[in-house]
């Protein structure tokens, strides 16, 4: 390169303009400008602050009893400028909690035109009104004090619904939650005293509060909340809040700046014994991920995971990856979509691949099983748990030849007493669908309104083959249940034949046909236990075994004295236990 003819080190300057821009163009909500007056008020060490809302929600004034601004020089310094280094020893020497980057303020400026008194002076901003690209605000001092402390009165430029504020009131609670100073809007205090909160666990830096719960952690700052991160984070939920240290925020206070803040990275540790408490909730999706997570970058080893059920099935059943690797030597498939889980489950079954849920990948964001196979083994490398590797498999490839042979057997091709359990079964159905009728007339309201959404059409109960399922339904003329279970369940008595209603309520509970796709959804449960819960269980099954003895007296089988003592052993003690 030649060298240059001048070289001038120049400065990007900053035009007015652009903090126009900032101030409307980027402007968040009404309500976190006045959390930014809030969180000023208690920069300046107040002992209170208000919020006021006047009647005809035109005007809100945010007052309090802080240093306020105490010179001239002082309000040119920190009120006329934006964005000034908080750093210098005199700033420090401020003792700020919050403000930052000297921004705050000049959010309110958006929403309306503002009168500032503080002490013995005001300044009055009003950028909507003067339109110029410089930026003019007036100071005037007084002869008396005016205000001590500072107090701010924001004219609107647009008046407030009510519902703004309600949402205002219920912002403010959320977002100063642990503020230790005393905050009051419309006159309700707004925060917690943290002193009476009941603390699951505190530090030197952290004070958490478990949820018990899958909301997920939000993390507050000297009690004013930044952000909530998802239960599978850190495994748990909760709010914690930092006591006396700040967290590295981004601007808009919304989120930590992870890699930078040193107090963030402490949270993980502090919490952990609850994360991984072993206590009797439910083990949810949540911490599913939360542990593969922490498998995957190494946080963990496959021994602290080794108990736990991780990797969902097809058929919705979670499995070890232990036993995940187990079923079929590592072959993995991933069902494509819930249409075709069915199809991954009988290659599941018949132990040619663990074939993986619908969403599972998708919930632990792999775009493939490829990605999740890789990961797992890497994650499961240092130590090798099982003696290969996990493999991704196609999935056309391994449901290839898996064709469901589900088929419905017609009268000719059913044994005697095939046909004798049938019968029984299908009077068990007719008495099913008489109770639900029942207790519909019956002036029930609560069931009839849940009954309303179970189809009580009678369809056609009738026996079937399958590899896949115990009974199926096409939703509207027929229930089919496999021959197999059938004779598996008489062959158990009483809790054989329950267990039969309720494979029949079951089928009868889907309206739409099963064999493809087998889902499940919270409405479905929700109509199985109303209709469950409803009927007389015991009745129907007694009048069922009844109707099978009888039947089987009609074509001279006897039962076999294993049938027999399944059937009345219980029944038989009671009456011994009565007597
Ligand atoms: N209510 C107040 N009482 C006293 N000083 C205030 C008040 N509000 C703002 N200030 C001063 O104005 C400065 C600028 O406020 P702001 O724009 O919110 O930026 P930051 O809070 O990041 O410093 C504050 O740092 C503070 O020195
Ligand atoms: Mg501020």
């Amino acid at each position: 390169m030649t060298n240059p003819l001048t070289t001038r080190e120049n400065r990007f300057q900053v035009d007015t303009s652009i903090i126009r821009h900032l101030i409307f163009s980027q402007a968040g909500t009404l309500h976190k400008a006045l959390l930014e007056l809030v969180m000023n008020s208690l920069d300046a060490q107040c002992e209170k602050v208000l919020v006021d809302i006047s009647e005809d929600m035109r005007s809100i004034v945010v007052s309090d009893d802080g240093v306020g601004f105490k010179t001239i020089d002082d309000i040119e310094k920190l009120f006329g400028t934006f964005g000034f280094d908080h750093q210098t020893e005199e700033e420090l020497s401020r003792g700020r909690n919050y403000g930052r980057f000297g921004l705050g303020r000049a959010q309110c400026l958006a929403f309306g035109s503002t009168v500032w008194t503080s002490n013995q002076f005001t300044m009055t901003v009003d950028l909507k009104g003067n339109s110029s690209s410089d930026l003019p605000y007036i100071i005037q001092e007084h002869a008396d004090i005016k205000h001590k402390g500072c107090k701010i009165e924001l004219s609107l430029y647009d008046a407030m619904s009510v519902y703004d504020k309600r949402e205002l009131l219920s912002v403010l609670r959320r977002m100063a939650k642990y503020v230790q100073t005393e905050v009051v809007v419309d006159g309700c205090r707004v925060n917690e005293d943290i002193s009476s909160v009941k603390w699951s666990a505190s530090n030197e830096d952290f004070l958490f509060l478990n949820a018990n719960s899958q909301r997920g952690l939000s993390i507050y700052n000297k009690g004013v909340l930044v952000c909530t991160y998802s239960h599978s984070k850190f495994g748990v939920s909760g709010d914690i809040t930092s006591i006396d240290k700040n967290f590295a925020v981004n601007m808009a206070r919304n989120d930590v700046l992870i890699t930078e803040c040193e107090l963030f990275k402490r949270i993980g540790g502090f919490i952990k014994p609850f994360a991984e408490k072993k206590t009797k909730k439910i083990f949810t999706d949540e911490d599913r991920k939360y542990w593969l997570a922490k498998l995957f970058s190494g946080q963990c080893v496959h021994a602290d995971v080794s108990s736990k059920r991780l990797c969902q099935n097809a058929d919705g059943k979670y499995a070890t990856l232990r036993s995940m690797y187990q079923h079929a030597n590592g072959i993995l498939i991933a069902a494509p979509d819930r249409l075709l889980q069915n199809k991954g489950m009988l290659a599941h079954r018949r132990q040619e691949a663990f074939c993986l849920s619908a969403s599972f990948l998708d919930m632990h964001g792999f775009n493939s099983l490829e990605d999740f196979v890789s990961d797992l083994n890497n994650a499961l490398d240092s130590y090798h748990p099982f003696s290969k590797k996990f493999k991704a498999a196609s999935f056309d490839d391994t449901v290839r030849n898996a064709n469901d042979a589900s088929v419905r057997l017609g009268e000719g091709e059913l044994s005697k007493i095939d046909k004798v359990r049938l019968t029984a079964v299908q009077s068990m159905y007719s008495m099913l669908l008489e109770e639900m009728l029942e207790v519909e007339q019956s002036g029930n309201f609560d069931f009839r309104r849940h009954l309303s959404d179970v189809n009580e059409q009678s369809r056609v109960v009738c026996l079937g083959r399958s590899e896949t399922s115990n009974g199926w339904t096409d939703g509207v003329n027929y229930i089919a249940i496999n021959v197999d279970y059938m004779r598996d369940l008489f062959d158990r008595g009483y809790n054989g034949i329950i267990k039969l209603m309720g494979l029949l309520v079951h089928e009868q509970c889907h309206d739409s046909e099963t064999m493809s796709s087998h889902f499940h959804s919270a409405e479905f449960y929700e109509k199985f236990h109303n209709v469950m819960r409803n009927i007389n269980t015991f009745t129907i099954a007694s009048k069922c075994i009844e109707k099978y003895l009888r039947e089987c007296k009609k074509i001279n089988r006897r039962l076999s004295d294993r049938e027999m003592r399944k059937t009345f052993d219980t029944y038989e003690k009671l009456v011994g236990l009565a007597n």
